[in-house]
C-alpha cells in the first residue's frame, strides 16, 4: 500500500492518475477531510481532470481515507490506527506541500513541521522493516539563486546560497531531512521545474503561474532577454515521471530533476510561438527595463489596496525571479531511467493560454453525479 499526501492538489492527481495506469497498488491518501464525503467530494474535485465518474468510482475501490493534516501532533491520527496503517504501507508519496510564497507561516508549518511528520510516519514504516520507498516531491527551486545555470542534481543544493523565498527555503531543508532521518537508499527526491499545463489538453485546475505567463504574453514589451531560457515543464510528464520513478524497483539515483532541461526553450522563442498561435506581432524584448520592472512590481505588491494593481503585483513579484533567472536544470537523469520527455512548452502554450484567459483562469468544476456512492475504506483519525 503506498501513503500519499497531496493527492488533492494539482501534481498529487497527476500522480495518481499515473499511479492507477502503471500498478495496481492500493492507495492511503492523507486527506484534510472530517468525513469519507468530503474527501471523496475533494478527491473527485481534482481527479476530473483525469477521470470520468465511473473511472473515480473504480479508483475508490482502490483507496482508503486518512483524515489527517500534515499540521496536527502525529498528522492528527488516532495512534492505534496509525500503528495499524504502518503495518500495512510498504511506500510513501510526499506531495502535500504549501506553495505559499509569501508566507513564513505557512511554508514553515507545512513543508518543514509537516514533512517531518510525514517522515517521522515513515520511520515507523521503516522500524517494521517494511519502508520500500519514501518519496519526497520537492523543487528546482532548492538550487536558491541563480544566473545563467546549468544544475545538475547533485550540485543544486549550496548552503551557501540564498533563497528566493520561504518555500524554497523550507522545501531545501524538507528534503535534507528525508535524506538525513530515514535509512539510506529509502529516499527518493524529486524535483520539478515551472509545472504549466498539459501538453495532451488544454485544461488546467492550477492558475497562478499561467496567470503571471498570460499577463506577460499580452506586453507589448518584456523587460527581460529574449534569449533567457525558461525551464517548463507540463504536469503530465511531471505526474508519470513521479509515479514510474516511486514504482521503480531500484532507481540509478536518490535525486531526479523532474525538468526541460538543454531543451528549456528561450523567452523569445516562446514569445514568437505565442505570437504566431494568436496573429500577434512579436513583443520586444527590452532588458534594460528589468530593474525597474521588477521595483514596479514589488511596489505593486505592497500596494495598500487590495486591488487587481496588488494582485497583479503579488503574483508578478513572487515569480519574476523564477522566469528571469536563464537558469536550467538537467534532466538526463529522469530521461535515462523513465525513457520520458517532455513536450516543448511551445507545442502546447497557445491552447492554454487561449483556454486559461477565455474561461477567466477557472475550471468549470462538475459536482460528483450521485450513483458515485463512497466505496472508500474508511479509516478514522
Ligand atoms: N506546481 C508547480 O509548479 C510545482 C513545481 C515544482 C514543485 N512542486 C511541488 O509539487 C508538490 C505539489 O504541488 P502542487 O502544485 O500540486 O500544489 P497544490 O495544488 O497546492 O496541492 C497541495 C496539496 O498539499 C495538501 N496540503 C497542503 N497543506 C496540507 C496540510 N496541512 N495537511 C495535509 N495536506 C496539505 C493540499 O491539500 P488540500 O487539498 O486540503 O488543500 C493539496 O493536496 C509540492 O510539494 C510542490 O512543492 C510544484
Amino acid at each position: 500500500m503506498i501513503f500519499v499526501t497531496g493527492a488533492t492538489g494539482y501534481l498529487g492527481s497527476y500522480a495518481i492518475a499515473s499511479l492507477l495506469r502503471e500498478s495496481d497498488a492500493r492507495l492511503a491518501l492523507l486527506v484534510r477531510a472530517r468525513t469519507a464525503a468530503e474527501a471523496e467530494a475533494k478527491l473527485w474535485r481534482a481527479m476530473q481532470l483525469h477521470l470520468d465518474p465511473s473511472g473515480f468510482r473504480r479508483l475508490l475501490g482502490r483507496v482508503q481515507w486518512v483524515h489527517g493534516d500534515l499540521t496536527l501532533p502525529g498528522l492528527g491520527l488516532d495512534p492505534e490506527r496509525r500503528r495499524a496503517l504502518a503495518g500495512e504501507v510498504e511506500s510513501v508519496l510526499h506531495v502535500a506541500a504549501s506553495l505559499n510564497r509569501r508566507s513564513e507561516r505557512a511554508c514553515l508549518n507545512v513543508n518543514l513541521r509537516g514533512t517531518l511528520s510525514v517522515v517521522r510516519f515513515a520511520m515507523e514504516v521503516a522500524e517494521r522493516g517494511r519502508l520500500r520507498r519514501f518519496t519526497h516531491v520537492s523543487t528546482v527551486a532548492v538550487a536558491g539563486r541563480r544566473d545563467r545555470e546549468h544544475v545538475r542534481e547533485d550540485e543544486a543544493v549550496d548552503w551557501e546560497r540564498g533563497d528566493y523565498d520561504p518555500y524554497a527555503r523550507t522545501k531545501k531543508f524538507a528534503e535534507h531531512m528525508a535524506r538525513e532521518l530515514l535509512p539510506p537508499g529509502t529516499t527518493l527526491v524529486l524535483r520539478p521545474s515551472i509545472v504549466m499545463g498539459d501538453s495532451r489538453r488544454p485544461e488546467t485546475t492550477q492558475f497562478d503561474m499561467v496567470r503571471a505567463f498570460c499577463v506577460l504574453a499580452d506586453l507589448p514589451v518584456l523587460p527581460m532577454r529574449s534569449d533567457a531560457r525558461l525551464d517548463i515543464v507540463p504536469a503530465d510528464f511531471v505526474g508519470e515521471a513521479i509515479a514510474r520513478l516511486h514504482l521503480a524497483t531500484r532507481p540509478a539515483h536518490g535525486i531526479y530533476h523532474l525538468s526541460a532541461g538543454a531543451d528549456a526553450e528561450s523567452a523569445g522563442a516562446i514569445a514568437g510561438a505565442m505570437a504566431q498561435g494568436l496573429g500577434r506581432r512579436p513583443p520586444r524584448f527590452v532588458p534594460g527595463l528589468g530593474p525597474a520592472f521588477d521595483r514596479l512590481v514589488r511596489a505593486a505588491a505592497v500596494w495598500p489596496r487590495r486591488d487587481a494593481v496588488q494582485r497583479l503585483g503579488a503574483l508578478l513579484s513572487v515569480f519574476w525571479p523564477y522566469i528571469t533567472f536563464d537558469t536550467v536544470f538537467d534532466n538526463a537523469r529522469v530521461r535515462a531511467e523513465t525513457g520520458l520527455r517532455p513536450a516543448p512548452f511551445t507545442s502546447y502554450c497557445v491552447p492554454l493560454y487561449r483556454w486559461a484567459t477565455t474561461h477567466r483562469f477557472r475550471y468549470p468544476y462538475a459536482e460528483l453525479p450521485p450513483a458515485v456512492a463512497t466505496a472508500a475504506v474508511q479509516v478514522h483519525a
